[in-house]
């Protein structure tokens, strides 16, 4: 566990999410079902937080630290006139999430500096006009082995999978189904606990999305305009986890590389539309 560094500060013209200062969100009592406004909206945020990953996709590099990173991200996000929503999310320290190798998910940008054959997931949050685009991308590192590299381009592949399940009228128990059956191909594990969500005015809404087969259970069927995301993490071992005593970082059990890659989309009459794209 590295150090972190102090908490950034974010001007006053920014408008800041509800939960900021307080230990957690108000309950969201809304619906997942957006108006076609909303959902350009969501897309507004999205562009933004997709813009901040594909800049930091050229800064990541051997030597450049996680906390690097973050603060390049949390300048972008501002510039472009929206807050990033990790940043004092249930007390959460920065505005991405930085998860190194091992670390499933939730990681904190610290002094740890990146090297050769690791791999890294940047999870970046935007809030906009009142909502939220959520997504994330685990980069390369130099040159990754062989392994490590399937499993980064087939955890890609299982949230295309995933995202190609997406129907109005099937159970969102599908899009986990999808996932689970592509990654036990390879045997990878799938991780359980941490899943898709409702996104929009609240960060979480409320509605989960499950990676892994769960039918009979979360069969809320999906209706054009709903709008969440999909997030699968693949590991090279168990699908277990532990978490430091930094309450955040979330890491496999038995210290298997795991990768992760996440998009918001609404559903539409025919599929999805990808609402955090640059
Ligand atoms: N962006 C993450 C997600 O995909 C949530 C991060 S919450 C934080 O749902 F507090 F850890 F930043
Ligand atoms: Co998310
Ligand atoms: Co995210």
């Amino acid at each position: 566990m590295g150090s972190v560094s102090p908490r950034l500060s974010v001007p006053k013209h920014i408008v800041v999410p509800e939960y900021v200062g307080k230990a957690a969100p108000t309950t969201f009592t809304g619906s997942d079902i957006k108006s076609p406004e909303q959902i350009e909206k969501i897309r507004a945020a999205g562009k933004i937080a997709a813009g901040a990953i594909e800049m930091l996709r050229d800064e990541i590099r051997p030597g450049v630290s996680t906390d690097s990173l973050d603060k390049l991200a949390h300048d972008f996000v501002i510039d472009h006139g929206a807050y990033p929503s990790t940043l004092g999310y249930r007390g959460y320290p920065k505005s991405i999430c930085s998860s190194v190798n091992e670390v499933i998910c939730h990681g904190i940008p610290d002094d740890t500096v990146l090297e050769n054959g690791d791999i890294v997931n940047i999870d970046i949050t935007a809030y906009l006009d009142g909502f939220h685009g959520d997504l994330n991308h685990t980069v390369e590192v130099g040159e990754v082995s062989e392994e490590v590299h399937n499993l980064v381009e087939r955890t890609r592949e299982s949230l295309n999978r995933g995202l190609l399940a997406v129907s109005p009228g099937r159970a969102v128990n599908s899009i986990g189904l999808a996932i689970e059956s592509y990654a036990k191909r390879f045997d990878y594990g799938v991780v359980r606990d941490f899943t898709g969500h409702g996104v929009g005015e609240a960060f979480h809404s409320g509605l989960i999305i499950p990676h892994y087969d769960s039918a009979p259970n979360y069969a809320t069927v999906m209706e054009v305009g709903m709008v969440f995301t999909i997030e699968p993490m693949l590991t090279l071992g168990t699908y277990q986890w532990d978490m430091w005593s930094d309450g955040w970082t979330v890491i496999t059990k038995d210290k298997s590389i795991s990768a992760q890659f996440e998009h918001t989309l609404a559903v539409t009459e025919t599929g999805y539309d990808i609402l955090t794209l640059p």
